[in-house]
């Protein structure tokens, strides 16, 4: 009997997302196995009346083709999809979380599914880990803009989202000098300022801030008025969306609600309106928000992506279950997906990157 492996894509999109199905299902096809996509991260299996018997659907060559280069996931991904707190509504209206993570070990078998490769970030790949704990054999694939999961450099996404990020931060540029105006670029990032520090050096902001330094706001405004004092009469700040003041908390647009995480926004608005009133210059600001999630990977991203696919296909012929491929240059490897949600990776604020962005003038408000 050939192998039937199961895939699906959970959480945000990344650009990349793709690349690694089409890896996955060329890669199993050329060992002689099956790829069965989930639709929607688990929806295919727990919603199965809104796809009309679609909700899993054999993936064959032909389904994957034409396909690396483009954004977003041909499976569909949500964010509220968590089936260990998925969200009922009762008859009352209200809407209480229920475990229905049994009801897919059932239907891997009912479908006999040997596997599961779950294509995602934190988020996903605890869910991936809960139900391995509950028997399923599963492998997971690194996958967010964010850049913040452990135990692998890198994931594929992220840096299409800094190239976003940079080219917005260049635009930016011309129209704040020739207007004399500081500009509040907002990026991506709740727990991790990767790409605010990538994005921001790359594109030489004056200021970033990201969440593992804490800001305080009359250095962010001292090192813009230096700058117009210095006759450079306008400034681009770089703030993660999770970037927040010494003792503070970071900004949000939303309150945590059933399945769902509280949504960040806000601080380049929060920013911008002080810097005008501190500082007395002309301030605006920017939310570059999904915008970093969208559109073609870059050509690192794919081949990350592509990378990771084959590579848990490799897993899938050695049984090492249980474990997340993860990119450790020069090689993609296996590790325990315990070890990589042990702990977030953070940015290191002693690192290099770090080190070259003050030894340059960037200044994190600190
Ligand atoms: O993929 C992670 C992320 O990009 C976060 O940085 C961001 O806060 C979040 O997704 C937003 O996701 P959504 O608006 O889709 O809930």
């Amino acid at each position: 009997m050939p192998m039937r492996i199961a895939i699906n894509t959970g959480g945000g999109d990344a650009p990349g997302l793709n690349a690694v199905i089409r890896a996955v299902v060329l890669a199993a096809i050329n060992e002689g196995w099956e790829v069965y996509g989930i639709r929607d991260g688990f929806g295919g299996i727990l919603d199965p009346e809104k796809y009309n018997g679609q909700g899993v659907v054999r993936l064959t060559a032909e389904s994957v083709k034409g396909i690396t280069h483009v954004g977003g996931t041909i499976l569909g991904t949500s964010n509220r999809g968590n089936p260990m707190r998925w969200p009922q509504r009762q008859p009352d209206g209200t809407i209480v979380e229920v475990d229905r993570s049994d009801e897919i070990i059932k239907a891997f078998r009912r479908l006999k599914l040997d596997c599961l490769i779950a294509i995602g970030g934190d988020g996903s790949l605890s869910i991936a880990r809960h139900l391995r704990d509950k028997g399923l054999q599963v492998i997971g694939i690194p996958k967010t803009i964010d850049n913040d999961l452990g135990s692998t450099l890198m994931t594929f996404g992220f840096l299409t989202a800094v190239e976003t990020a940079t080219d917005a931060i260049d635009k930016l540029h011309s129209t704040a000098e020739a207007h004399k105006r500081t500009f509040v670029v907002e990026v991506m990032g709740r727990h991790a300022g990767w790409i605010a520090l990538f994005s921001g050096v790359a594109g030489t902001a004056d200021v970033i801030l990201i969440p593992e330094i804490p800001y305080r706001i009359e250095k962010v405004v001292a090192k813009i008025r230096e700058r117009y004092e210095r006759g450079r009469e306008f400034a681009i700040v770089v703030a993660a969306e999770g970037a927040k003041p010494v003792g503070g908390e970071p900004s949000f647009v939303e309150a945590a609600r059933p399945g769902q995480e509280a949504r960040y926004g806000g601080i380049a608005e929060k920013l911008a309106r002080q810097i005008a009133e501190m500082c007395g210059v002309e301030t605006r600001s920017l939310v570059l928000g999904h915008l970093q999630r969208g559109g073609q990977p870059i050509s690192y991203d794919r081949l990350l992506a592509l990378r990771f696919g084959a590579a848990a296909i490799e897993l899938v012929k050695r049984g090492d279950f249980g474990s997340m491929v993860s990119l450790d240059p020069p090689d993609v490897r296996a590790v325990p997906l315990g070890e990589a949600l042990a702990r977030p990776k953070l940015v290191d604020v002693n690192g290099d990157v770090v080190r070259t962005a003050r030894a340059i003038g960037i200044s994190f408000g600190d």
